[in-house]
């Protein structure tokens, strides 16, 4: 459901994602974790055909990114890292616009929104500007919408950001059905006990390069960390230094 070949991306000294080869069958939930800076949205950006990639290929739901972008992002349901939302719309009127966009039949949107904002627990702010929405509330309205479309593959950076742990258990639950139906997920997250939890496999990513991809036991065995993701991923990415200069604050 998404495949890259050598899917690279520079921006002037700066090679932000490097030769990303990677396969993700239907159904799957696939984390993509690194640390800061590692690449993570680019990649996101790069799948979602917002960036142009200097190399390689990215295909989703089957479809080019490059050669067939309406097709590619039609199966595409995106949660991007800042959940932009119209503000002077309604929480309804924006789901209706994104239903309208992604040509959602009318009698199922509007059975569908009223189900959806009940869920996400906005149905008493369905009719407020989106300008008065808490940005846990935003996260959740774009979630409402990329689940209105029904789309086949679904890519989130850092989907849990700001949402309170209700909300958060909700969305995994959410995840782990949708994946049961057979909708692939592509997921950044810094939330390793989530990638831990609900994701079939892990891709750490650094300077742009995926180091390595298996699952939580898999890498786990490989930083022989005993199946701990925190210390697996620490290990992997180098990131206890700072330890030693704990002692000069
Ligand atoms: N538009 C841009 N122009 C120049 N450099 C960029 C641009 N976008 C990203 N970069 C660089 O590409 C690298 C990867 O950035 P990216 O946003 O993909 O990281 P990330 O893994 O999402 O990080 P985070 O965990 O902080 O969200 C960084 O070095 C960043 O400075
Ligand atoms: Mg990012």
């Amino acid at each position: 459901m998404i495949k890259t070949t050598g899917l690279t991306k520079c921006f002037q000294d700066v090679t932000a994602v490097d030769g990303l080869t990677l396969e993700i069958p239907p159904g799957e939930i696939f984390g993509f974790l690194g640390p800061n800076g590692a690449g993570k949205t680019t990649t996101v950006k790069l799948l979602t055909g917002l960036l142009r990639p200097t190399r390689g290929e990215a295909w989703v739901g089957g479809f080019h990114v490059q050669r067939q972008p309406r097709e590619a992002k039609k199966s595409i349901g995106l949660v991007p890292d800042q959940p932009y939302v119209y503000p002077h719309l309604t929480g309804k009127e924006f789901l209706r616009f994104i239903g309208d966009l992604y040509e959602v039949d009318l009698p199922y949107q509007k059975k569908k929104i009223p189900e959806l904002l009940e869920m996400f627990e906005l149905s008493k702010w369905g009719d407020e500007l989106v300008e008065s929405y808490s940005h846990g509330m935003r996260q959740k309205l774009v979630l409402a919408a990329v689940l209105l479309h029904r789309p086949r593959v679904l890519i989130l950076d850092e989907p849990m950001v700001g949402l309170d742990p209700k909300s958060a258990r909700l969305v995994k639950d959410i995840f782990q059905n949708l994946s049961q139906k057979g909708v692939t997920i592509f997921m950044c997250t810094h939330v390793l006990e989530i990638a831990e939890k609900i994701c079939r496999r892990i891709g750490i990513v650094q300077d742009g390069r995926l180091g390595l991809i298996g699952t939580a036991q898999e890498l786990a065995a490989l930083a022989d960390s005993h199946g701990n993701l925190e210390d697996t991923f620490l290990q992997l990415t180098g990131g206890s230094e700072y330890r030693e200069m704990l002692k000069y604050l």
